[in-house]
């Protein structure tokens, strides 16, 4: 591997993170076509989808395509579905090399991608930054491969791994910009979920805010009977903003209605004891096309997402506040008599936000990584 495959593909790549957020179920994919050493063509998948990375490259690099490198965070596709195959486009534009980190896991591409290019003669090299592009692609590889979207789990907690007093007071444990930072990281998920506890207790709109983002993540809550605000925030915005709701079967027809009229989307999902069952709450939302959720909480909700070994990566933000033990625990209980049994996690960020502290662990990486 060349340091100017590593080049292109890292500028590749972050060119694709553009897209997160934006284009499920649809991967966020990038592109660079280069030509002669001189950048000759930049995309990433477009909101909804579409059109794709490559499509968008190649419209840039016209004529200049003929006899460059494409450098794409994922395996082309080479099936036809709402457009024409990438592979095709690549293979018509005159591409003669193609530079890829991963094979695409979806079953339609799966491989195929890379073999149509090299039938046409196209030098196809693999392998690139493929650890960098399996974490960004980790959400769609999970949904195509386990039917669920990945979780990200965020909590904003005191010195002492509190995320509120013993009154469930917690706004603002954590200061203004790493609130800032929170909008952000909602902005690159698909959905951003919280338990019922926390719409009771918060009331939050859940939206994000003042970063001149126009397109909203999904707003989920997950809560059995649907006992929730009917004249909150995310009641008032539900006809705006897109709001799924996951409940039990049996919850009460009136409060279906109720939601339905105002503009939710009621999501029914399998029941485990008194709570929802947190992987089919996966499942559905997985079904609907959600590749990347972020979860702020609360602590029952979190503890049932590690509990069943759903979370994928942990964002905390650490305050320099100590709240003591009468405050409501980061995590709800989790059962474990040993310290094998607690879930780990790898870290793979520290930094100051505004006098806060974030850290960013993941779960190491699955198959996909050694694809
Ligand atoms: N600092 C932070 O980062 C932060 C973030 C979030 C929340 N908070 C604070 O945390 C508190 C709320 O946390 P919480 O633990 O009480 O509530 P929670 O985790 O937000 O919600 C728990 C509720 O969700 C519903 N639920 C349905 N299925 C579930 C499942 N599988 N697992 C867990 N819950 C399920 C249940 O309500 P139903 O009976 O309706 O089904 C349950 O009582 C509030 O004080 C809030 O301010 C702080």
């Amino acid at each position: 591997m060349s340091a100017e495959d590593t080049r292109y593909m890292a500028l590749a790549l972050s060119l694709g993170r553009r897209g997160m957020g934006n284009c499920w179920p649809n991967p966020a994919v990038g592109c660079v076509i280069v030509a002669g050493g001189r950048i000759v063509g930049r995309g990433w998948t477009q909101p909804g989808g579409r059109p794709h990375a490559e499509t968008q490259a190649l419209a840039q690099a016209g004529a200049a395509a003929r006899g460059a490198t494409a450098y794409v965070t994922l395996e082309p596709c080479s099936h036809h579905g709402a457009t024409p195959p990438c592979c095709d486009a690549l293979i018509a534009a005159g591409i003669a090399r193609v530079v890829a980190p991963l094979q695409d896991s979806d079953p339609r591409v799966a491989g195929q991608g890379f073999e149509t290019l090299r039938k046409h003669g196209i030098d196809v090299r693999t392998g690139v930054l493929a650890e960098q592009a399996a974490r960004d692609h980790a959400g769609f590889f999970l949904r195509t491969e386990q039917g669920r979207p990945l979780v990200t789990l965020k909590l904003a907690s005191s010195f002492d791994g509190r995320i509120a007093t013993g009154t469930g007071e917690s706004k603002w444990i954590t200061g203004p910009q790493a609130r800032r930072e929170v909008h952000a990281l909602r902005a690159r998920h698909d959905a951003v979920m919280v338990g019922a506890g926390t719409a009771r207790a918060d009331d939050p709109s859940l939206t994000v805010r003042d970063i001149g983002v126009t397109r909203q993540p999904v707003r989920v809550v997950v809560s059995r009977h649907l006992d929730l605000p009917l004249l909150g925030q995310l009641a008032r915005t539900a006809g705006d903003v897109p709001l799924w709701l996951c409940h039990g079967h049996g919850a009460d027809i009136e409060r279906v209605k109720a939601w339905e009229g105002l503009g939710a989307t009621l999501i029914p999902c399998a029941v485990r004891g008194v709570q929802l069952n947190a992987g089919d709450v996966l499942q559905q939302l997985g079904q609907a096309g959600l590749t990347r959720v972020f979860c702020e909480g609360g602590s029952a909700l979190a503890a049932s997402l590690l509990a069943a070994d759903l979370v994928d990566e942990l964002v905390g933000f650490g305050a320099g506040l100590a709240i003591g033990a009468e405050g409501l625990p980061a995590i709800g209980a989790l059962g474990l008599g040993r310290l094998a049994e607690a879930p780990r996690f790898d870290l793979l960020e520290t930094r100051e936000v505004g006098g806060d502290a974030m850290q960013r662990w993941t779960r190491s990486l699955g198959p996909s990584a050694a694809r």
